[in-house]
C-alpha cells in the first residue's frame, strides 16, 4: 500500500464525507455547493469518501494531503468557508482528532483515491484531445484518428484542386 507522500496528487482536495450519517446531518447540500463553489477552479479537487469513522460529528470534510479534518459543516455557510480553506483561508469549524492509526488508514485511502481519480481525468482528457497530448511532451499513437488526419488531408487537395481554377478566374 502506497504510503501518502508517495502519491501525493498535484493539487490539494477536498474530501467530503458521503456516509449515511453526513447525509443525514446535510452532507448532501454541503458537498452539492461545493461542487458549485470549485466548479471553476483547477487548483483544487473534490472528492466524495465512504465514510472517516466520524459519524457522530459529521457533517465531516478532510483536506488531503494537509490531513486535516473538520466536522458540524451544517450551516449554510459551511461550503463557503470550506473553498476558502481550501484556497488558503481560515480553518472552516471544528477540527477534528481522530486517532493516530485510523488518520493514517484515511490518508492512504484518500492518496490512492486521488491517484485513481486523477488518472481518469488524464485519460478523459486525452480521449478529448484525439489521444494527443500526453502533458510529457510526446505523442500518443493513434491509428484511428492517423486514419482521420489522412482522409481529411487527400479532401483538402482535392478541394484545393477543385477551388484553385476559380480562384484563378476571380483574381484575373
Ligand atoms: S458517515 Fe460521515 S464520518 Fe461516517
Amino acid at each position: 500500500m502506497p504510503e501518502p507522500s508517495d502519491s501525493l496528487p498535484q493539487r490539494p482536495y477536498v474530501v467530503v464525507c458521503r456516509g449515511p450519517h453526513c447525509r443525514e446531518n446535510g452532507g448532501l447540500p454541503l458537498r452539492q455547493r461545493l461542487v458549485e463553489l470549485l466548479a471553476d477552479d483547477a487548483t483544487v479537487g473534490l472528492a466524495g469518501y465512504a465514510c472517516f469513522g466520524q459519524c457522530d460529528e459529521g457533517p465531516n470534510v478532510a483536506f488531503f494531503p494537509d490531513g486535516d479534518w473538520y466536522g458540524h459543516l451544517d450551516d449554510r455557510d459551511a461550503a463557503a468557508r470550506v473553498a476558502r480553506h481550501a484556497l488558503g483561508g481560515p480553518p472552516p469549524g471544528d477540527a477534528l482528532r481522530l486517532p493516530d492509526e485510523e488518520r493514517t488508514l484515511h490518508l492512504r485511502n484518500m492518496a490512492e483515491l486521488i491517484q485513481t481519480l486523477d488518472a481518469d481525468r488524464a485519460r478523459a482528457a486525452r480521449r478529448r484531445s484525439g489521444g494527443r497530448g500526453r502533458g510529457d511532451g510526446s505523442t500518443v499513437e493513434n491509428p484511428g484518428l492517423r486514419a482521420f488526419a489522412m482522409k481529411c488531408n487527400q479532401l483538402r487537395q482535392r478541394l484545393q484542386r477543385f477551388l484553385l481554377p476559380d480562384q484563378r478566374r476571380t483574381r484575373e
